[in-house]
């Protein structure tokens, strides 16, 4: 095709999210000889006012990729409460239901003393067990505040606003280029596209020719997202759990709060369930009465919660089918972050994929000095990449059923519920990203050959 080229492809990144500022980063350093311009829909890079949590196996992942990206997320992290040992989340039962029929509304856990466990007896709100998280540099940071960090170390000249990307095609130049059309009228061309455009992507859409599995499918699951002042969480609900990641779990719905912000803000992200979306957007707003409608039977720190929460919002929760492929060689095309596999949130790593990505990516990418050298090194991140993303879509759903008492064969059973979670993030959290990496290297050696 076009391997006799003399110049090194350009690149076009399509969307500013953690994904496309994080690789826009990611080549500037690590691909000095290959052009990049990034093309964003909306006026201005921006992120929603809410939290999100990276765990330390994730930072460290930003730190191979740029330290700076570790220090930007640092930076929005400082203040909050360290626990130690590290915890992930605090899991208490925050549902009176869970209770009823039972004698002076308690639960006896660890009556099975054979297997070592002594006994306890659990009342609304109380903890039941404690996730550990892994010891590192990890947490809730405030997505706009991390997003402007990485805003920073973009230079000038690189982004492009108000570029809504509707269609690829092959350039008729005969350079096998791909020529990008902008919903205002323009185009450009460039010999490699990069789609960082979300769960709504379009160019998941041009990969996928329109399969079926191109759309995400709602989880069975919504989710309020809000956000409260530290000082006023602790007014209500005291020193303790504000200051800290809790989940509060019950019937088909939990809630997880844990601070941001250098430990000035408290993120909420309450969870409920209905079987079907059928509202064409996914963000409505809502009503205070109605959020505390589906929190009815739930504990007084729940609702006095769910009470304080500015402004709330629903976020109906899709994910994405497994796409066979990440990628398309005519013209090339390549699939990063929620554009490939779009996730529920249920276990925090939605945006730590992303970050995989872009590693795994930028360092094949440097490597790459002509269409072909393109392709093999898309082969060689797909083949590495979309195993781990699609298990974390799959597990996360799971995670979302587990959390609200409708696991397969753990139902509202404490215990088994504990075993389960305390063993579901290790795949996650223990893995070495550097394996992959020397395994990629290998794939795309072999394709060269
Ligand atoms: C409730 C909730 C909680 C979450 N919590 C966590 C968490 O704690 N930890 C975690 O790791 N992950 C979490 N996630 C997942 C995480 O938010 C996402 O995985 C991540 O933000 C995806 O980033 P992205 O850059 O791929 O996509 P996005 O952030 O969606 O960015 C896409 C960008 O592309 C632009 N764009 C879209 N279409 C076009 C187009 N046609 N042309 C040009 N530009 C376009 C958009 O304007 C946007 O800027 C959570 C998700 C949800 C819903
Ligand atoms: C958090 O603390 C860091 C370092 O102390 C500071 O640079 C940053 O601006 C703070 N951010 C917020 C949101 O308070």
């Amino acid at each position: 095709m076009t391997s006799s080229t003399p110049r090194s492809p350009t690149i076009a990144i399509i969307g500013g999210g953690i994904a496309g500022l994080t690789l826009t980063i990611a080549l500037l350093k690590k691909c000095p000889h290959l052009p990049i311009t990034l093309y964003e829909s909306a006026s201005a890079f921006g992120e929603i006012g809410a939290g999100v949590g990276f765990q330390p196996v994730q930072v460290r992942t930003m730190s191979l990729i740029d330290p700076r990206i570790a220090t930007a997320f640092e930076k929005c992290n400082k203040g909050n409460t360290v626990t130690e040992p590290p915890r992930w989340f605090t899991v208490r039962v925050a549902d009176q239901r869970k209770f009823a029929g039972s004698a002076n509304g308690e639960i006896v856990l660890g009556k099975d003393e054979a297997g070592g466990k002594e006994k306890r007896i659990i009342r609304l709100g109380d903890e039941v067990f404690v996730m550990p998280a892994r010891r590192g540099l990890g947490g809730g940071v405030h997505r706009a505040h991390f997003l402007d960090e990485l805003v920073k170390l973009v230079p000038e000249g690189i982004a492009q606003f108000r570029k809504k990307l509707v269609d690829v095609t092959e350039a008729e130049d005969e350079s096998g280029e791909a020529v990008l059309h902008f919903a205002d009228g323009s185009t450009a061309q460039h010999g490699a596209v990069f789609g960082c455009d979300g769960i709504k992507s379009r160019t998941r859409a041009i990969v996928l020719s329109d399969d079926p599995c191109t759309n995400a499918v709602f989880s069975g699951k919504y989710a309020y997202r809000g956000l409260i002042p530290m000082s006023e969480a602790v007014a209500i609900l005291g020193e303790d759990e504000p200051r800290t990641n809790q989940m509060y779990i019950g019937y088909h719905g939990h809630v997880l709060t844990f601070p941001i912000a250098n430990g000035t803000l408290m993120n909420v992200v309450a969870f409920s369930s209905t079987p079907a979306w059928t509202d064409p957007n996914w963000v409505v707003q809502t009503s205070r009465e109605d959020m505390l409608q589906d929190f009815t039977h739930w504990s007084p720190t729940v609702r006095a919660i769910m009470t304080s929460l500015q402004k709330p919002d629903i976020w109906a929760l899709f994910n994405h089918p497994p796409a066979p492929t990440y990628y398309t060689t005519n013209p090339l095309i390549c699939l990063v972050g929620d554009a490939a596999h779009a996730s529920t949130p249920h276990q925090g790593s939605g945006a730590g994929m992303c970050i995989e990505d872009v590693y795994i990516l930028s360092e094949l990418l440097s490597q790459c000095h002509s269409s072909r050298d393109f392709e093999s090194a898309f082969r060689a991140y797909d083949a590495v990449r979309r195993p781990r993303s699609q298990r974390l879509v799959k597990t996360s759903r799971e995670a979302g059923q587990l959390w609200e008492f409708e696991g397969e064969g753990v139902g509202d059973d404490l215990e088994a519920l504990e075993r389960n979670a305390m063993k579901r993030m290790d795949w996650v959290w223990d893995y070495d990203i550097l394996e992959d990496m020397d395994r990629a290297r290998g794939i795309m050696r072999e394709e060269r050959e």
